[in-house]
């Protein structure tokens, strides 16, 4: 009897540690920045992306961009939309025209920080990008420093996009199991 009590009460503590690993585990943290990819520099803003490579067939909708093209980008993260606001950092890496129907790219991007608690820490973002799509969902696959083991996924959303310049500001929401 005495044996059968002492395993209900296992049991209970069980069940309670698994509640609060589950609640931990579920607690996510939530980071929002501005993305200013400068493909066409202006007065004052040195481009941040370079087109290294032209692939072969138009895409509709833009005829000046082409399936294969592959651009790299060293692109300011601001805390807001405003290219003057507070710096967070720098988005880094590539991203190649990959789809032949639509504009849509891959995304394989260091989120390299350079500011605050999270300065010289970094995120790695890699997926879908369909530039005329509201939202695209993106993978967090890894990280390093405060980082280091992070998962989550990115939203971004573009908030300004010139069709002449085709610069953009885009809106990155980051939600992050650490
Ligand atoms: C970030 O860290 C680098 C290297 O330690 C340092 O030079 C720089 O001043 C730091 N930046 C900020 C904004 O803290
Ligand atoms: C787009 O950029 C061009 C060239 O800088 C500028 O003349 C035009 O006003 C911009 N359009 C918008 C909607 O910002």
């Amino acid at each position: 009897m005495a044996k059968s009590k002492l395993s209900t009460l296992q049991l209970q503590l069980i069940l309670i540690s698994m509640a609060l690993a589950t609640a931990a585990a579920a607690t996510t943290t939530h980071l929002r920045f501005y993305m200013h990819d400068i493909v066409t520099a202006t007065a004052g803003s040195p481009a941040t992306g370079v087109r290294v490579a032209r692939g072969t067939m138009p895409l509709p909708g833009d005829p000046n961009t082409r399936f294969g093209d592959i651009h790299v980008i060293d692109d300011p993260l601001t805390e807001g939309p405003d290219a003057a606001s507070p710096a967070v950092g720098r988005a880094q890496g590539s991203y190649p025209f990959a789809d032949q129907q639509e504009l849509a790219v891959i995304f394989s991007l260091n989120i390299v920080f350079t500011a605050g608690k999270n300065n010289g820490s970094y995120l790695v973002v890699n997926g879908r990008d369909a530039f005329f799509d509201e939202v695209r969902e993106l993978a967090v696959i890894g990280g390093a420093g405060r980082f280091r083991g992070a998962t989550g996924y990115a939203l971004l959303r573009t908030h300004y996009f010139n069709s002449t310049t085709k610069n953009a500001v885009v809106k990155i929401d980051m939600y992050l199991r650490l």
